[in-house]
């Protein structure tokens, strides 16, 4: 199976009550990983592309806590999927070895990411074609 089927939405359980609403998500349960890194995505024009990279080992979870932003997810084999994060109780899953630009980011965008790995810049690929070119080995192995 090519990790962009693997790519998925979630939605998490949200309790609500006078006070307001709140979201659960626990790690291995919820999401597919323990989660080892939290970072969080604010303040970005709506005109700004980030991501755009794939990571060997680590998987993400992207929760738009505050207002709207589109994630981009390429398979570097040519298929591609657009996912709109515009609710804080939903999330999208991504593996690793999947391409990803996140942009449109609303003015108020808060982009919530959990990782599964702590950071190592060494397992970022940060070139499109290099990603696109060991996606290819990866496949002649099989
Ligand atoms: P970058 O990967 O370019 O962000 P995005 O995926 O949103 O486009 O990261 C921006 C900078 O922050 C870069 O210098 C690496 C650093 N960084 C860390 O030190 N730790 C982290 O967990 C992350 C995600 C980034």
């Amino acid at each position: 199976m090519y990790n962009i089927n693997k790519v998925k939405m979630l939605e998490f359980s949200e309790k609500g009550d006078e006070r307001g609403r709140l979201v659960i998500i626990e790690g291995g349960q919820d999401i597919p990983f323990e989660v080892k890194r939290v970072f969080y995505i604010y303040g970005s024009d709506k005109d700004v592309m980030r991501g755009q990279h794939a990571n060997r080992r680590t998987e993400f979870v992207l929760i738009n806590v505050a207002g709207t932003s589109k994630v981009k997810v390429k398979d570097g084999r040519g298929n591609e999927v657009i996912f709109c994060l515009n609710r804080p109780h939903t999330g999208v899953y991504l593996p690793a070895m999947v391409w990803k630009d996140m942009y449109d980011f609303s003015e108020d965008s808060v982009l919530l990411v959990l990782a599964s790995e702590h950071y190592d810049a060494e397992e970022y690929i940060r070139d499109y074609d290099a990603f696109a070119y060991e996606i290819e080995q990866v496949k002649e192995k099989r």
